[in-house]
């Protein structure tokens, strides 16, 4: 009995001391929000993460931080800077974006808590506090240096505001930390000011960003080496359009941003990015090169830039586009279509293209522009599917007009060529001598290409 009861207590103390560990866990400030009325001061808190512990943070003291073992110098080092916190609740991204940058590297994952600074009604009060920050961070990463870590191996990843922390930090730093990503940079106040009051790439060695609202919390213009646009950059497609859908109304397209990358950095979302002058460019099929950067594909939103980054910093900046659907998984399956007439064709008109595979059909409108398809000349359009249909058995065309009453122009395809984007492995499409009628669909199964290209 005696026994007994001391295995209990032993147990249970062995309980309490998991438990004990537990709560050893640094967490990110938690505000309340009547806090953001009254402001609280700045203060900046580091919490490390690293594969040996990815459940539970670590603050990392600012100064004796050679004390914590698990934080090695040897290793790169990514520091998660959040933005604006009007609520002063957590962000709600931290554990995913945390676990999904381990499995990149092992690496130091530093997530910068500066809630005290951020957490305000009013934003002035936060925007003031990201130079504080900057500063804050920038003494940290000397200290880091000092004990031997280079400034190569630092990768900041800043979200809305804290964008332009990571450009504050890189700037003070001579542009020499390793990489700047900015997950759509923010916006109000920003807009208009010179490259040393926001981000732009002269702020590390390499700055890559991503854009997702533009027009409303997001900064309009191009800050990075590569500056990628989803869906233009400034509306997501699944956000509401109308203030009446409440908190989602104003904030929807400006996290689509962080939900992109953390889809990116699973490589659950394939997003190729085509360098394009436009979006409206790009949809129209104008864009689909990527000669630039053989033997590499264009430009892939996501952690790995290496493929891309030595050719990008030649290039300077560059804009590049993608679209997506309009949730989780986001990625569309996209293919060049190229269409070569007999006749000429100079009308307006939506392209209506089906693809079938047994049951499944897709479907896209390509409403883009005024179509030219001018004789034995190769017109280019770009079809994207939210959907992968494989293999494809049967494909529909139409073209759609206002023009119901009187007769249908026709239109004599002497080729089309489908070519998928994403899988360059699957075969291209191919069919020769179609006649199409304005309203009317045909359908015919997919031949493979005679030619390899032109
Ligand atoms: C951190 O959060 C966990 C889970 O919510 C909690 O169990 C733990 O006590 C917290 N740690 C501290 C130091 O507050
Ligand atoms: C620090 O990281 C380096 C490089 O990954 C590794 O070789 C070394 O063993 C690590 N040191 C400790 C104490 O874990
Ligand atoms: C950064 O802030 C922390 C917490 O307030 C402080 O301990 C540290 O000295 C500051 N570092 C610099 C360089 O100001
Ligand atoms: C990564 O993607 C897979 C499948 O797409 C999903 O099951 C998993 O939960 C994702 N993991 C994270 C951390 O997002
Ligand atoms: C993404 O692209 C890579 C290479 O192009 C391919 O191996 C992978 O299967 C694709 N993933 C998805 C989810 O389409």
């Amino acid at each position: 009995m005696r026994m007994l009861h001391l295995q209990v207590l032993c147990l249970v103390s062995v309980l309490m001391l998991c438990k004990g560990q537990d709560s050893e866990c640094d967490n990110f400030t938690d505000l309340f929000f009547h806090e953001s009325f009254i402001g609280t001061n700045l203060y900046v808190r580091l919490l490390l993460y690293t594969r040996a512990k990815l459940e539970c943070g670590q603050e990392l003291p600012h100064h004796t931080f050679t004390s914590q073992p698990l934080f090695n110098l040897s290793r790169p080092t990514a520091f998660v800077i959040h933005g604006y916190r009007p609520t002063g609740a957590p962000p709600i991204w931290i554990d995913h974006l945390v676990h999904l940058l381990a499995r990149q590297e092992d690496m130091n994952i530093l997530v910068v808590d500066w809630n005290r600074g951020a957490c305000n009604l009013n934003y002035f009060t936060a925007i003031a506090n990201t130079r504080g920050t900057a500063a804050n961070l920038t003494g940290f990463i000397q200290r880091m240096q000092d004990e031997g870590a280079s400034l190569d191996s630092i990768h900041l990843i800043g979200i809305s505001l804290g964008a332009h922390v990571a450009g504050f930090i890189g700037a003070m730093l001579g542009g020499k930390i390793g990489r700047i990503t900015g997950l759509d940079p923010a916006g109000p106040m920003f807009a208009g000011v010179s490259p040393e009051e926001r981000l732009d790439p002269s702020d590390a060695q390499f700055v890559d960003v991503l854009h997702t609202d533009m027009d409303g919390f997001g900064l309009r213009g191009a800050h990075g080496h590569i500056d990628f646009y989803a869906n233009g950059g400034s509306d997501q497609p699944g956000c509401p359009k109308t203030i009446f859908s409440g908190k989602a109304f104003f904030v929807c397209d400006h996290q689509r941003s962080v939900f992109l990358y953390l889809c990116a950095l699973n490589r659950t979302c394939n997003l190729t990015a085509y360098p394009c002058s436009s979006y409206n460019d790009f949809l129209n099929g104008q864009c689909l090169q990527c000669e630039a950067f053989k033997p590499a594909s264009c430009p892939v939103l996501g952690y790995d830039m290496s493929p891309w980054k030595d050719t990008l910093v030649k290039l300077g900046q560059t804009r590049a586009f993608f679209s997506t659907s309009n949730e989780f998984p986001y990625s569309k399956t996209s293919y060049r279509v190229d269409i070569v007439t007999w006749n000429q064709y100079l009308r307006w008109g939506v392209v209506i293209l089906r693809l079938h595979s047994g049951k499944n059909v897709m479907e896209t409108r390509m409403d883009h522009n005024r179509y030219r398809f001018e004789q034995y000349t190769s017109t280019r359009l770009l079809a994207q599917f939210d959907e992968d249909l494989y293999p494809i058995q049967k494909i529909s065309l139409r073209i759609s007009t206002g023009n119901v009453i009187g007769p249908r122009y026709k239109l004599r395809l002497l080729r089309i060529r489908i070519t998928p984007l994403n899988q360059p492995e699957r075969p291209l499409m191919c069919r020769y001598d179609i006649i199409l009628e304005e309203n009317m669909e045909v359908s015919f199964r997919p031949l493979p290409c005679s030619e390899s290209n032109d």
